[in-house]
């Protein structure tokens, strides 16, 4: 017998027969399990198994992301670990795993991608991961406020290769016409994935906001397929299960561009398929929709979620539009002359780090912002000259009549190669010093002024710290 159901679980009542309307509603009552994505740009396969043991979790692999995984238990320290505050993993909801593990990319290629809708950028580090950080990937969203927390997680990330933008994605497409290889829309949408967390909590919808979305995602999309190059791929994701904001979307597009564009099948390494809705209510959908896959939360033991992958097979019209033009001197970048150039080279050398490598093997070139010192991409100078952005590539230090300071973000993604001036502080002092407080030092190996990598007895990295007298004082970043 169908239990009593909620308001919001109403327009699901056809979709779903009654055994799995029960499950559905037996599962929204259960607490959504966490989960964590590995960044294999500072952690390894093997981190898992050790986090497992040195934290008491009980991590279960998700079927569909190899770097992905989900608590079995309780874990209420998975924001507190120093792997999580140094960026070796990222907390997140399995089912949003999802969206960019359906991206078919080439091994050892280099894509352009852009991920049009991407703040706080949980998708964006998976995108970075994916590529291994080759390539470039231009993360924008229309939200000045959000684009802090997406430049933070970018940062905690450690990589070399993003850029991010604060521009509408409605006008990406026809600004930045088939630049890009791959586009990830993880539009945004009602939210109403139907199993809560402190993160998604439910309300009820109304048919105008509902509305409104539904055309906001048409236009997005519509906009990602005229960025995506003829053969590019771009996903459609939502964190809603309402057909309006899923299928209905699609159904739209397939019809505006019949020739054009198709929906690829779900790959097999997604266990359970369960296909997109072919109707809804009134609305029929075409038969290519049902290619898409709805995360319902009985099925997958995660929040509901919707994702397609579609494939552009041919150009599509797109009216121009005039780009906005921001010079690098107009944003208060200068390049870095040679003798700037030496003497960041020479500092890092003293910690044993290879800055010129770096460059030659990511493609940057060291810019200066009043004293900061920025990496940037040479393929976003080339390929996208004056298009104006937020911040490009990696924190490499600060440069002033002091001297050269290495900046975190650079030190904590190659922990390893910072291999001298390293300082080991007591288990007891990490919760101290992670909690951004100067630590008082007893031995003094290195003279007043020094800047030090900070260490625990594992070895591993914890921050720069600066000495003077008898302080370590802290050089935690303020997003850390
Ligand atoms: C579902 S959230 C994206 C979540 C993100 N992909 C992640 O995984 O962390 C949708 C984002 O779209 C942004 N947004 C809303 N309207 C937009 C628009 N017209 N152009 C670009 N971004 C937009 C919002 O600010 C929000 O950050």
């Amino acid at each position: 017998m169908t239990r009593q159901i909620p308001r919001q679980l109403e327009a699901y009542r056809d979709l779903l027969n009654e055994t799995e309307l029960n499950q559905l509603l037996e599962s929204m009552n259960q607490p959504l399990p966490s989960g964590l994505r590995v960044n294999p740009l500072k952690a390894d396969a093997a981190s898992p198994k050790a986090w497992q043991q040195a934290y008491g979790w009980q991590l279960e692999q998700v079927p569909f992301c190899p770097t992905g995984w989900q608590l079995g238990n309780e874990a209420s320290n998975l924001s507190r670990t120093v792997e999580h505050q140094m960026g070796h993993y990222y907390i997140q909801d399995a089912a949003s795993m999802l969206p960019v593990e359906l991206f078919e990319f080439k091994p050892d290629a280099e894509p352009s991608v852009l991920d049009m809708t991407a703040a706080p950028g949980g998708k964006t580090t998976h995108l970075i991961s994916q590529l291994g950080d080759r390539g470039l990937v231009v993360a924008n969203d229309s939200n000045l406020q959000r684009i802090s927390g997406l430049k933070g997680n970018l940062q905690r990330w450690g990589s070399t290769s993003a850029v991010i933008t604060n521009q509408p994605g409605e006008r990406m497409g026809r600004w930045l016409p088939e630049q890009f290889d791959y586009v990830l829309l993880d539009a945004p949408c009602s939210g109403e994935a139907l199993r809560t967390s402190e993160r998604h909590t439910s309300r009820l919808v109304s048919s105008h906001e509902r509305n409104t979305l539904q055309q906001r995602q048409i236009k997005l999309l519509e906009s990602a397929l005229q960025a995506a190059r003829p053969n590019g791929q771009v996903v459609y994701s939502t964190c809603s299960l309402a057909p309006e904001e899923d299928e209905a979307v699609l159904d739209a597009l397939l019809k505006r561009y019949p020739e054009q564009i198709e929906i690829r099948p779900i790959p097999q390494r997604v266990p359970i398929h369960a296909p997109g809705l072919l109707a809804a209510g009134a609305q029929a959908y075409a038969e290519e929709v049902s290619k898409a896959l709805r995360l319902w939360p009985h099925l997958y033991n995660t929040a509901g979620f919707f994702a397609a992958l579609i494939v552009k097979r041919d150009q599509i019209a797109t009216p121009s539009l005039e780009r906005p033009q921001q010079t690098l001197a107009k944003a208060g970048y200068k390049a870095v002359t040679n003798d700037e150039q030496q003497q960041i080279i020479s500092s890092l050398q003293n910690y044993g780090f290879n800055l010129p490598a770096l460059l030659a093997s990511q493609g940057l070139s060291l810019w200066r912002n009043g004293k900061s010192i920025q990496a940037i991409p040479e393929r976003w100078l080339s390929n996208f000259e004056h298009f104006p952005f937020v911040s490009a590539g990696i924190h490499i230090g600060k440069l002033s009549r002091h001297g050269f300071q290495p900046a975190h973000d650079l030190a904590s993604r190659y922990a390893a190669q910072f291999s001298q001036q390293r300082l080991t502080i007591s288990d007891q002092q990490i919760d101290e010093w992670l909690a951004r407080r100067d630590l008082p030092i007893k031995q003094r190996a290195y003279p007043d002024g020094s800047i030090v990598v900070v260490e625990d007895q594992q070895q591993r990295y914890l921050g720069l710290g600066q000495i003077n007298a008898n302080i370590l004082e802290n050089l935690l970043p303020h997003w850390q």
